[in-house]
């Protein structure tokens, strides 16, 4: 595998709607992230992706772009862009921006010019189909529920296609045209220094054409949208020609949102010349998910937590780098999904962090996760904000739940957990902005906060910031960052453990993830206790005895 300046690095994200307001406007801006670089430098960070900064009507935040070529005034202004390419700069931090390409929002200006001719220019960037005798063109069912079409603005005879919401129509990339206009877009914005992209729901670019229907799975009769994903096939002539004419000639960072992708594919996606740099292991997130909705999901125990994560360190091997996240803006928390009820703890949040921090590959640090921030408790819909989260209450009401139940379900999986106000200290609205905040904060802010951990020396934060020293420490570096990694017990139950190795050293890394004590024997000499999440460790030659939630990274 071909090494790559970004590998040793540790990634964040920022949600900016979210992180720091800077005006008291209730909405995090470019200004508020700019005042926290220092904060992220010293958390150890090199690498922000931005969500969506851009023009947009916020009907999916941001990931609905009116105008590809400004930034949205709620965020700030291209001058505050420009501070904070240049002050990351000055602390050696490289910016990536979200790339949202396979739909735009209806308010941009080529979805109002194809509502006005769609037998023009811009009716061709995007998918508008005659209804045939009333009918839609096909059954798909959008990702936010309801069919993929929806009536063209001015024109009852036609419908244009959305296979997220009917505020983002799809660009049609089968159009030259079009995609001339999304290549011009990417190099301007890496022209001004940008280091590069987190793309955005890639996958979907390509469609099964013609339009056809496929099998309903309930009695809307309609088809989740992974048939149509499956039969796709031509998505890599695009995506290689993207790559050829934008993000190689800059050896820009890219990091793939992919879902979906056929078996063998990881080579051409993120192999040696691959289409992005990496792509985010979702293997995790995914699991027990239901194409029938939230409420059918399975919730993930810890073995299957362990089981999720060998999987894709098997499967990427040595082709190359998979980004490895515990949560994003799509996500509820991690601690709250990945840790059984009742358990989390600041030791145990530790112990998450160290079994997926220390995995082979780039991690990718969600905005307050580094503090241990918990899902919210939302009891009512009218809390929520969040598209999906509206959608599948409705889907949990039509398969016969309560709205009790419906709202449980919410709770636990809504996007809206990890998208309440960072949480900067105990003071009002956990110190995020001097307004009202646009979502509400989460009411724990004044027990977990930035400001009470950074003074704690065995906070969840100091223990992230020894995660990502680690991973930069000239003695380990090598190891922690391309060791290979082997897992170790796998059939022991509530047990993580798994070795990074190199030339140099071997690591072991051990979590014990549940609240009795386990004890394991390990086969090596045991060197040095080079983290652990907890004060001490009890050890009786080479049998040692984790406490509950301990976790460890051994030199062996
Ligand atoms: C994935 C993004 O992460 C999510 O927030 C968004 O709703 C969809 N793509 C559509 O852009």
């Amino acid at each position: 595998m071909e090494r790559k300046w970004w590998h040793k690095k540790v990634a964040y994200q920022i949600y900016p709607k979210s992180f720091c307001d800077s005006n008291g406007d209730g909405i995090g801006d470019l200004r508020g992230i700019i005042s926290k670089l220092d904060y992220l430098k010293e958390l150890g960070v090199d690498i922000i992706w931005l969500s969506p900064i851009y023009c947009s009507p916020l009907a999916d935040q941001g990931y609905d772009i009116s105008d590809y070529y400004n930034i949205d005034p709620r965020f700030g202004t291209m001058e505050d862009m420009e501070e904070l390419l240049a002050e990351a700069k000055k602390r050696d931090m490289h910016i990536l921006m979200d790339l949202v390409v396979n739909h735009c929002s209806d308010e941009h200006e080529w979805f109002k010019k194809a509502c006005e001719d769609p037998d023009g220019k811009y009716g061709k960037y995007f998918y508008i189909k005659d209804y045939k005798d009333g009918k839609l063109p096909c059954n798909w069912r959008s990702y936010f529920g309801g069919p993929v079409w929806e009536p063209l603005p001015g024109h009852p005879d036609k419908c244009y296609l959305h296979v997220f919401h009917k505020k983002q129509p799809d660009l049609n990339w089968e159009n030259p045209e079009l995609r001339e206009e999304i290549y011009t877009m990417i190099n301007w914005w890496l022209d001004k220094g940008l280091a590069g992209f987190r793309i955005d729901a890639i996958i979907n670019i390509k469609k099964a054409l013609p339009f056809k229907d496929y099998p309903a799975d309930r009695d809307d009769g309609l088809a989740p949208i992974q048939l149509m994903l499956k039969e796709a096939t031509g998505v890599g002539e695009f995506l290689g020609e993207m790559r050829d004419r934008t993000f190689a000639k800059y050896d820009a960072f890219t990091a793939g949102e992919v879902f979906d992708e056929k078996p063998g594919d990881l080579p051409l996606f993120i192999g040696d010349g691959g289409y992005f740099s990496t792509m985010f292991d979702f293997n995790e997130t995914t699991f027990g998910k239901s194409d029938l909705g939230w409420y059918a999901a399975t919730r993930i125990t810890p073995d299957d937590y362990r089981n999720r994560c060998f999987e894709s360190q098997r499967k990427i091997g040595d082709i190359g780098f998979l980004s490895n996240i515990i949560e994003n803006h799509d996500e509820p928390r991690g601690v709250s999904f990945y840790i059984p009820d009742g358990e989390v703890t600041p030791t145990s949040k530790k112990l998450l962090a160290t079994m997926n921090v220390m995995l082979r590959g780039l991690p990718f640090i969600y905005q307050g996760q580094e503090i241990g921030m918990e899902n919210m408790e939302f009891t009512s819909i009218d809390q929520i904000d969040d598209i999906a989260t509206l959608d599948e209450y409705e889907v949990s009401i039509k398969a016969g739940l309560t709205p009790e139940e419906a709202m449980k379900v919410a709770s636990l999986h809504s996007r809206d957990n990890a998208r309440t106000p960072f949480q900067w200290n105990d003071k009002a609205h956990a110190g995020f902005t001097t307004g009202t905040p646009w979502l509400t904060e989460n009411p724990n802010y004044t027990r977990i906060n930035l400001e009470s951990q950074r003074n704690d020396p065995d906070s969840v934060y100091q223990y992230y910031r020894k995660l990502t020293a680690l991973r930069k420490n000239p003695e380990y570096a090598e190891t922690v960052v391309y060791g290979e990694c082997i897992p170790a017990w796998e059939d022991r139950h509530n047990l993580m453990a798994y070795y990074r190795k190199s030339s140099e050293k071997t690591l072991l890394v051990i979590g014990n993830y549940q609240t009795e004590p386990q004890t394991v024997t390990i086969p090596q000499e045991l060197k040095k206790v080079v983290l652990n999440n907890l004060p001490t460790l009890v050890r009786d030659g080479k049998t040692l005895t984790l406490a509950g939630y301990q976790a460890v990274v051994l030199e062996v």
